[in-house]
């Protein structure tokens, strides 16, 4: 093989296997997820200014009372769910659902 081949050969492969990363790199997006998953409850501003947020009365999650909340107590929200808050645990992955919160904290 000529050095020129070899490397088209790795460029080639090098694609593939960003190609097959590509799903677990959006996985990992927190801003990604809370768009699609996330927003439609809390708002794209986290503020909770949708129809379901006045519904549930949603905590603002820029709310210095939210903010306060520790990493660890989020994820369990995040996870488990609570009241009306889906469980995320199983569809995230505790990876998922670590990004997520650090979208939320990094939230003005
Ligand atoms: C179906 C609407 C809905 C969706 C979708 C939703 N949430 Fe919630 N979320 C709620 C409600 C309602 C609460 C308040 C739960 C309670 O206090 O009883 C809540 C509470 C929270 C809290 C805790 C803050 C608080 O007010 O106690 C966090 C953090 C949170 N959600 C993050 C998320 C994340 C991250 C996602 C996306 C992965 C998400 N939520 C998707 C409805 C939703």
């Amino acid at each position: 093989m000529s050095v020129r081949s070899k490397f088209v050969t790795s460029a080639a492969i090098l694609s593939l296997a960003c190609l097959a990363l590509a799903p677990v790199a959006v996985a990992q997006d927190g801003g990604a997820t809370y768009k699609a998953k996330c927003a439609m409850c809390h708002g794209v501003d986290g503020k909770g200014h949708t129809p379901m947020g006045k519904t549930f009365k949603i905590e603002d999650l820029t709310s210095p009372a939210v903010k306060k909340m520790s990493d660890a107590d989020m994820e369990a929200i995040v996870s488990k769910g609570k009241g009306h808050m889906p469980a995320y645990g199983s569809s995230l992955g505790p990876a998922g659902v670590k990004a997520v919160v650090a979208f939320i904290k990094s939230m003005k």
